[in-house]
C-alpha cells in the first residue's frame, strides 16, 4: 500500500484564493488536506509557530504550506523539519507562488518576457507581490518599472519609477496591487481620491495600447486601484490567474514531492 500524503496549510493571516487553490492543487494530486483555523487553534493558547510546524510533523504530514506575517518567517523551520514547506505568503516580503502563476498569466500572453514592458503600480513599500515579481520579471528579460502614491515607493529596491499616466501609455503589462491597510503603522491614504490619483480609471485604461493586459494579485478593491466596471474587462486576466494559480501549485507540489521523493507513492495510488 503506497503511503497516505497530508498537507498541513498554515494560514496565519487570512486568505482566500492561495489557500483554496493550494487546498484544490493537493486534493487533484491526491493528497490528504489537514484542516486547521489558526483561530481555534492552540496558536491562540500561545503556542508558536515552530512549535505548531514541529506537531504537524509529529503527526504525520508530509508537507506544509504557511502563510505568515512575518517576512522571514521561513528561517527558523527550514533547518529544522524533514519535509517541503512552501511559501504562501511570508509578511511584505515575498510571495513566490503568487509570482510564478503571474508569470505562467504573461506567458500565455506573449510567449515571451524578453522586452516586455511590465509596470507594477500601487502600494509598493509593503506588497509581497511586487517584491517576488520585479526581480524574477527583471531576471527573465522584462523591463520592470513601478507607480506608487507618494510613500508607497520601496527606494531599497532600484527600479525606475512612472507616473500612472505614463504607465499606461507604455505598460504591455500593468499589475495593480491594493494598498495593503494591514501593514501601514498608521492611515497613510486617503482613499476616495485615490483612483482619480492614482488608480486605473476608464480614461486611462483607453491610453493602454491594444494588446496590454491587466494583472491584479486579487483581492480587488473596486474603485480604489481599479475601476470596478474593468476588473472584467477584455484586457483583465485576473480571474485567469486565479485559475492558473491552481495549476501552478499543483506544479510545485509535483516537484517538490519528487525531490522528496515522495511523489511515486502519489503515482501509485492513483494507478
Ligand atoms: N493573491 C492572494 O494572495 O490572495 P489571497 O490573500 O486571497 O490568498
Amino acid at each position: 500500500m503506497p503511503r497516505q500524503l497530508f498537507a498541513a496549510n498554515l494560514f496565519f493571516e487570512p486568505s482566500t484564493r492561495t489557500k483554496m487553490s493550494f487546498v484544490v492543487a493537493e486534493r487533484k494530486l491526491g493528497i490528504e488536506t489537514l484542516d486547521f483555523q489558526m483561530e481555534s487553534s492552540s496558536v491562540v493558547k500561545g503556542e508558536s509557530l515552530y512549535d505548531t510546524a514541529k506537531t504537524c510533523e509529529a503527526i504525520g504530514a508530509s508537507m506544509m504550506v504557511i502563510r505568515h506575517q512575518d517576512d522571514d518567517w521561513y528561517k527558523e523551520l527550514t533547518n529544522n523539519l524533514s519535509m517541503p514547506i512552501i511559501n504562501a505568503g511570508a509578511g511584505k516580503g515575498e510571495h513566490p507562488t503568487q509570482s510564478m502563476l503571474d508569470l505562467l498569466t504573461i506567458y500565455q500572453e506573449y510567449g515571451t518576457f524578453s522586452g516586455l514592458k511590465v509596470v507594477i503600480a500601487g502600494d509598493i513599500s509593503h506588497s509581497r507581490v511586487a517584491h517576488s515579481n520585479a526581480y524574477a520579471l527583471q531576471t527573465l528579460g522584462a523591463e520592470v518599472y513601478f507607480a506608487a502614491a507618494p510613500g508607497f515607493e520601496d527606494m531599497s529596491m532600484d527600479f525606475p519609477y512612472l507616473s500612472i499616466d505614463e504607465a499606461v501609455e507604455v505598460c504591455d503589462v500593468l499589475m495593480l496591487l491594493r494598498i495593503q491597510h494591514e501593514r501601514h503603522s498608521r492611515k497613510s491614504c486617503d482613499t476616495f481620491s485615490y483612483l482619480e490619483k492614482y488608480g486605473l480609471t476608464r480614461e486611462r485604461e483607453q491610453k493602454m495600447k491594444a494588446h496590454a493586459i491587466i494583472l491584479h494579485p486579487a483581492p480587488v478593491n473596486r474603485g480604489v486601484e481599479i475601476d470596478s466596471c474593468l476588473v472584467e474587462c477584455p484586457r483583465s486576466r485576473i480571474f485567469k490567474q486565479m485559475e492558473n494559480g491552481v495549476y501552478i501549485r499543483m506544479a510545485i507540489i509535483q516537484t517538490l514531492l519528487q525531490e522528496w521523493g515522495m511523489y511515486h507513492e502519489i503515482a501509485l495510488e492513483k494507478c
